[in-house]
């Protein structure tokens, strides 16, 4: 028994050192060590032995079950390593390798505008305010006065959601609603609202949704807010935001908000005042309103117009942006081509 044993040694111990992987090792593991296996069949004879022998085989066969697990234990650890050492050579990362290009938007024309148009507002010392999309009649119209049925109300065509709520035609509300936030303790304004704006147009060369940035400035009248201010400051504004190259032509004009109001050209960016198709052979483009806060203003949102005095303007965003970067056509804004949007991302703004 004791060479069966011996035997039964040599065997595993050699098997061990040929297995190939660790499910190879856990067969052999069952096949010498478990219930049914080669150690445990012999033990089982154990009953034939005279007593003093037993104790003998009993300790050897203790003896060669823990050397072979130990031997097991070993090549065991021995594969896992071997396993991990194979798994971290195939997930290996070349960090020398060009990485994947990562697809990137691009700020649309009209945003860079508008943040071109808020540095330099800001620099002169403006807030930029918003207001909601979804206005009041009360805030759109009346407040600026255009009481119900006027007929200026036909120069813009309106979304009426409900009899008393439409889509703003024109920033021009957040002036309203600046005046009013502060009637009760009326201070000057210096504000500039970029926002959206809503109108009723299907033509070639009109979108319904478009933008605008509304300018409001509210002074003590012994400051004299002029329009010699008004001037300077559009002067800045298109210069500034379009190109100093272009000249500046104020048209006396309607609306009622100002008094008196006036309708701005730029010399047209693409002739230079030459006369084209673009500027209808005028050699100018239209590009904002303006004019001096009428005193009704002020009077309908808590400001005394004997102290208080101003000027207002509100380009369109869409012309500004298609004058600064050379747009041909206005649908380009519109269509969101990436091919499009991506040409600005080489701009210097
Ligand atoms: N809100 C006018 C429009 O949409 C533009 C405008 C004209 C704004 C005169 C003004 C202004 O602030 O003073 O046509």
């Amino acid at each position: 028994m004791k060479e069966q044993i011996e035997e039964i040694k040599k065997k595993a111990l050699q098997k061990i050192q040929e297995v190939k992987d660790s499910k190879e090792l856990n067969d052999l593991r069952v096949n010498v060590l478990g219930k049914k296996g080669e150690l445990t069949q012999v033990l089982r004879g154990m009953g034939s032995l005279a007593p003093e022998e037993r104790p003998k085989i009993g300790d050897l066969v203790n003896k060669v079950k823990s050397q072979i697990e130990m031997q097991i234990e070993k090549a065991e650890k021995e594969f896992a390593k071997r396993e991990l050492e194979a798994k971290l050579e195939k997930e290996k990362i070349d960090i020398t390798l060009p990485s994947e290009k990562v697809k990137r938007g691009s700020k649309h024309p009209v945003n860079r505008m508008i943040e071109k148009i808020e540095d330099l507002f800001v620099s002169m010392g403006y807030d930029v305010v918003s207001g909601p999309e979804l206005e009041t009649d009360e805030y759109c119209f009346e407040r600026l006065n255009l009481p119900k049925g006027h007929p200026a109300r036909d120069m813009q065509d309106s979304f009426y959601i409900t009899e008393e709520h439409l889509l703003r035609t024109q920033t021009s509300s957040v002036q309203a609603r600046t005046l009013m936030k502060y009637k009760d303790n009326p201070q000057p304004i210096r504000i500039i609202v970029p926002g959206k704006t809503y109108r009723k147009e299907d033509d070639a060369t009109h979108s319904h949704q478009f933008c605008q940035c509304e300018g409001l400035v509210i002074d003590k009248k012994e400051n004299h807010v002029s329009l010699a201010d008004l001037k300077g400051t559009l002067e800045i504004f298109v210069k500034e935001v379009i190109g100093d190259n272009l000249d500046l032509r104020f048209r006396p004009s309607y609306f009622p908000f100002t008094e008196p109001s006036y309708e701005v050209d730029v010399t047209c960016f693409k002739c230079l005042g030459k006369g084209c198709s673009l500027c209808k052979q005028t050699g100018w483009i239209e590009i904002l309103g303006a004019g001096i806060v009428h005193p009704n203003v002020l009077k309908m949102n808590g400001y005394d117009p004997d102290v208080w005095g101003g000027f207002a303007f509100g380009p369109g965003l869409e012309r500004l942006t298609m004058f600064r970067y050379g747009i041909p056509d206005m649908r380009y804004l519109y269509t969101n081509d990436i091919r499009f949007l991506k040409q600005f991302d080489r701009k210097e703004d």
